[in-house]
């Protein structure tokens, strides 16, 4: 049977950071909705940060609650602090997204603080977390990611020593899953093999993702070399939208229909049906005038010689073909 792989689609989060039109709540959970019935297994579906900081969020509370009214689909959010992490957990969700950086001058352009403060901010997301599941019937997962693992666009080079670090300190603190992330696009796919072999080895049985934005065409040339290395889990945006605004420079994520097609294309499964998420891109396009919407499928179809590798989840049955 095809090994599982799974694809978070972090459209309605990082896929709406940069761009100029605010879309409606609506319109952001129709995006979780139909991402969902594509087959998506868990949709990172706003960020809750301050409203200042990033006025696409204002409604984060809003589209939290009603994406996990909308069931089908795990909806986490990003945060990167406790108060965004009490915020999400309030608004009924069950999976937050934490994130700091390896390189310190983006955590300050980022999150106004060191690394090393950033850490300590996860413990106390973590002890809230377990206070919680100690008084409560609430359980929550809580990943750590390590933005700009592979190199930074404000200090260049990271060590890929410091990455390790911080991944070992998150597993210490008892993170749910790890999430490296190319926040602006730097890494090749040597870098990949080395850096992901050795994160996979400290993380055990955590599983571990890949965040990777594009920025030189090479986002799925490092999705396969992950994949080689043994990553089985990719965050993507639809249309390849994206990008950090605090990291100079940043550009879209990999982009979600031609990641499905790239792994499938290698044997794995996914239980996405590309075709429905063709048509939501043709949705996104139409509220997103003006933007830089990327991928060959979109532009080629799939190709006569593509064969879709059957799901293992039969809960999740694939769309019939349209
Ligand atoms: N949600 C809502 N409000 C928040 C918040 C959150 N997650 N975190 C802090 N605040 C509020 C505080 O309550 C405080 O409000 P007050 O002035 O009314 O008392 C105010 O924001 C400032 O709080 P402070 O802790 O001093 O935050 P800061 O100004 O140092 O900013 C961050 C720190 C982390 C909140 C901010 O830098 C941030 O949101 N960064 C995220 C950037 C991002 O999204 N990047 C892209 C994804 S990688
Ligand atoms: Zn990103």
């Amino acid at each position: 049977m095809a090994e599982h792989v799974q694809i978070r689609e972090v459209g309605p989060r990082d896929g709406l950071q940069l761009v100029k039109t605010m879309l409606t709540a609506e319109q952001k959970l129709e995006w979780c909705r139909r991402a969902g019935e594509a087959g998506i297994e868990e949709v990172e579906v706003t960020s809750f940060v301050p409203p200042s900081v990033m006025p696409q969020f204002a409604d984060a509370g809003e589209v939290a609650r009603g994406a996990v009214g909308l069931g089908g689909f795990t909806a986490a959010a990003l945060v990167p602090n406790l108060k965004g992490a009490q915020r999400a957990i309030e608004a009924g969700l069950r999976k937050v997204n934490y994130v700091l950086s390896a390189s310190e001058a983006h955590n300050q352009a980022n999150v106004r603080r060191s690394t090393q403060e950033s850490l300590e901010n996860f413990k106390d997301i973590i002890d809230f977390r377990n206070d919680l599941a100690k008084n409560s019937s609430v359980r929550v997962q809580i990943a750590g990611g390590i933005a700009t693992s592979f190199g930074c666009t404000i200090s260049g080079k990271v060590d890929e020593s410091r990455v390790l670090e911080i991944a070992d300190k998150y597993l210490e603190m008892g993170a749910d899953e790890l999430i490296i992330a190319d926040t602006v696009g730097y890494a090749n796919p040597a870098q990949i093999r080395r850096l992901m072999s050795a994160v996979l080895k400290v993380a055990g049985s955590v599983p571990v993702a890949c965040h990777f934005h594009d920025t030189f065409g090479l986002g799925l040339a490092n999705a396969t070399a992950a994949l080689e290395a043994g990553v089985r889990a990719f965050d993507s945006a639809i249309g390849g939208l994206g990008g950090c605004p605090f990291a100079p420079g940043a550009s879209g994520n990999i982009n979600t229909e031609d990641t499905v097609y790239l792994v499938e294309s290698l044997g794995f499964s996914t239980g996405i049906d590309i075709a429905a998420l063709l048509e939501l891109r043709r949705v996104i396009e139409a509220w997103l005038p003006g933007e830089r919407f990327t991928g060959g499928v979109a532009r080629a179809g799939l190709p006569k010689t593509f064969q879709p590798v059957p799901a293992h989840d039969q809960r999740r049955p694939r769309r019939a073909a349209t």
